[in-house]
């Protein structure tokens, strides 16, 4: 969130973001669009997780699913259409009648208006069953790097061939910050971390256990949480030294911590 008046927490620019709107402020429009992208900066968060994948035609666009029909007015895969087809879809009125006419947005497109924004990403690559990761990596990640400074971008995925390849487009670590996704981490997690020269690993916030987080923020790892709605539960997690949640509407976690503020909110 910006350090503006109605949020009490200094998040940083050159360190770890504390609130990251996941998939825009999905919470408020619909998901991974630009409107989603607008949502989040009036609403006062600095930092957006969003999706990449590839069309058919390998342009790279912002959308979580295989398949469009749960977020769009689409049927099939995405791996079947093409940049002209997609831009055709509507991609908001499933969401709510304010958002009718919203399209799915390109990368191009919203490395534009992040940069306009002035705001941080967390680019998720997406790799859905049967799609290529270094492929997605190889094209998605050079305008990505040419587009956002490294203290305003953090690359993450499930998929370690993708972040592979990522770190083998950048291998110096502090011009490209890695994260490794899991939905909680394995007993051996530095193995992965060191071997990427990882910046973060983010992992699902119901699975944490005090020991692991203690052991991750110990070693200089920063620790990111997904995806958290209710910031009554995560204070602990505060506690624990976790850096940031990633958050369908981080704005209740900004109010919440003005009510109580934890410890490392007065940090
Ligand atoms: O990056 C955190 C979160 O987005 C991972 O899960 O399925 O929402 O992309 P998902
Ligand atoms: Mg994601």
């Amino acid at each position: 969130m910006s350090q503006s008046a109605s949020s009490p927490d200094a998040p940083s620019r050159n360190g770890a973001p504390r609130y990251i709107a996941h998939r825009g402020l999905s919470a408020q429009a619909p998901e991974n669009t630009l409107a989603a992208v607008r949502a989040a900066h009036a609403a006062g968060c600095d930092w957006v997780e969003l999706d990449v994948q590839l069309l058919g035609d390998a342009t790279p666009v912002l959308w979580h699913d295989a398949g469009l029909k749960r977020c769009s007015d689409g049927r099939g895969k995405l791996l079947n259409l093409d940049a002209p087809r997609a831009a055709q879809l509507d991609v908001g009125a499933w969401f709510s009648e304010a958002f009718r006419g919203e399209r799915m947005a390109t990368l191009e497109q919203m490395l534009a208006l992040i940069v306009e924004l002035d705001m941080g990403l967390n680019l998720e690559l997406k790799v859905c069953r049967g799609r290529n990761p270094i492929e997605l990596a190889r094209t998605a990640l050079p305008p990505v790097l040419e587009a956002l400074p490294p203290e305003r971008l953090i690359v993450s995925s499930f998929d370690r061939h993708a972040l592979t390849a990522a770190r083998a487009l950048e291998p110096d670590a502090d011009r490209l910050r890695l994260g490794v996704l899991d939905d909680k981490a394995p007993k051996l997690w530095w193995r992965e971390t060191e071997r990427l020269s990882a910046y973060s690993l983010h992992l699902d916030w119901r699975k944490l256990k005090v020991k692991r987080a203690h052991e991750i923020v110990d070693e200089a790892v920063k620790l990111f949480c997904y995806t958290a709605n209710d910031p009554g539960p995560f204070d602990k997690l505060w506690d624990w030294g976790v850096d940031g949640v990633i958050s369908d509407d981080p704005t209740r976690f900004v109010v919440h911590a003005a009510r109580a503020p934890t410890a490392k909110d007065r940090e």
